[in-house]
């Protein structure tokens, strides 16, 4: 039995691999098999997950609106189960060309959901984002009505609609969307971390540049918010946190008949401020920093009840945001421009 990794070699996906392939518990014992179209990583990363299990993994360079490709992988290996990570995740990105987020996130889904209907594998836990809470104020749980307020949330929103659709229509589908909020951190071997193109758009990735001398100074996106220093306060996650409760969320498929929303989150907000000064702390670096005006769509406090995963997966958070910030620097320090 193999299980199926879309976007293995990205961000999430690779720490995610890792936690599968080190697995001791036995119960989940499958080959892996990712298919990632490198838009957004690189081969590198493989090799580094077999530097940190000694283990190797079935890797297939495609595109998942590919629907060729798709029929081969599952006619040559007999999936399981899917993970599906693959997707397109700037936000700013998606305002400029949007058609190209419709077509990869949603279209890209739907042809991966045709091909797993016509093997009959009905078991996936796809990557959705908290963005899909719109402005709601928090904590944000998962009865909360849905919106978005850019096309990449859209194409989130759209996808978790379209698998609400199939797990209604056809009761053997089970299925988890599990909703993302900050997902920071790196692997503590400092061997995989998150390695973005260009400027990043995302605080963390940004701050640990600043501190490698790759960028020069942060720019804090407003200090008027009705928060505890006036800046956004956000639910950071270790990113090995998050790759947990997808090993959860796949042991405890069977048990979720239907589609579920599922929040992975801490259920804390911290602020820009407070991770600027954690990360000079733990770095021994000063951060330069300047405040700007807002960034436009910014919400002033977003943070999770992080109680049905807790509940449904028997999964919480373990790492703190010292345990994040360490390791983003581990990771940023050993590898200043990251896999390249
Ligand atoms: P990432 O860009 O590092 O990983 C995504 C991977 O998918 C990349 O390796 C990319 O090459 C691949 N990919 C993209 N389009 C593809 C296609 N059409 N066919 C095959 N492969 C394709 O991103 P990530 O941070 O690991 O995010 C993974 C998923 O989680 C995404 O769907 C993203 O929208 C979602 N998510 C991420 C965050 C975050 O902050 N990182 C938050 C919420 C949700
Ligand atoms: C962003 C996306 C969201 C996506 C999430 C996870 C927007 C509007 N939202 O959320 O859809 O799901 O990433 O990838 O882009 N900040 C700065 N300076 C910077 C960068 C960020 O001050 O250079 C601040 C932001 O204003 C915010 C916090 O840091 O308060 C976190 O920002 P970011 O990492 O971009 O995540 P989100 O805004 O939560």
């Amino acid at each position: 039995m193999s299980l199926l990794i879309t976007g293995g070699t990205g961000y999430i996906g690779s720490h995610t691999v890792v936690e599968l392939l080190q697995l001791t518990d036995g119960n989940i014992e499958q080959d892996i098999v990712i298919v990632d179209n490198l838009s957004n990583s690189s081969t590198k990363v493989l090799e580094r997950i077999t530097q940190i299990t000694d283990k190797t993994v079935t890797f297939i360079e495609a595109d998942i609106r590919d629907e060729s490709a798709l029929e081969r992988i599952f006619t040559q290996h007999t999936i399981e189960a899917v993970i599906h990570f693959a997707g397109l995740k700037a936000v700013g990105e998606s305002n400029e060309i949007p058609l190209a987020y419709y077509d990869n996130n949603v279209s890209g889904t739907v042809t991966l959901l045709q091909v797993m209907k016509k093997h009959q594998v009905k078991k996936l836990v796809f990557s959705s984002s908290a963005t899909v809470y719109g402005d709601n104020e928090s904590p944000l749980h998962e009865g909360m009505t849905t919106s978005a307020t850019n096309p990449y949330g859209q194409t989130k929103l759209m996808v978790e609609n379209i698998l609400f659709d199939v797990a209604k229509s056809d009761a053997d589908w089970s299925i988890a969307c599990l909703r993302y909020f900050n997902p920071i951190g790196a692997h503590q071997s400092g061997l995989i971390g998150e390695s973005p193109n260009g400027i990043p758009n995302n605080l963390l990735p940004y701050v640990s540049q600043v501190a490698v001398g790759r960028l020069k100074e942060l720019q804090v996106f407003g200090d008027d918010y009705n928060t505890i220093d006036g800046t956004g306060v956000r639910d950071y996650i270790h990113v090995i946190d998050l790759a947990l409760g997808h090993v959860k969320a796949l042991q405890n498929l069977e048990a979720i008949k239907g589609c579920k929303a599922i929040n992975l989150g801490t259920g804390n907000g911290t602020s820009v401020l407070e991770i600027v000064n954690n990360f000079s702390e733990i770095s021994g670096v000063s951060i330069p920093y300047k405040v700007v005006p807002r960034r436009a769509g910014d919400l002033a406090t977003v943070y999770a009840d992080a109680s049905l995963a807790n509940e449904l997966l028997a999964w919480k958070t373990q790492y703190s945001i010292t345990d994040m910030i360490a390791d983003t620097w581990r990771w940023q320090s050993k590898n200043p421009n990251g896999y390249n």
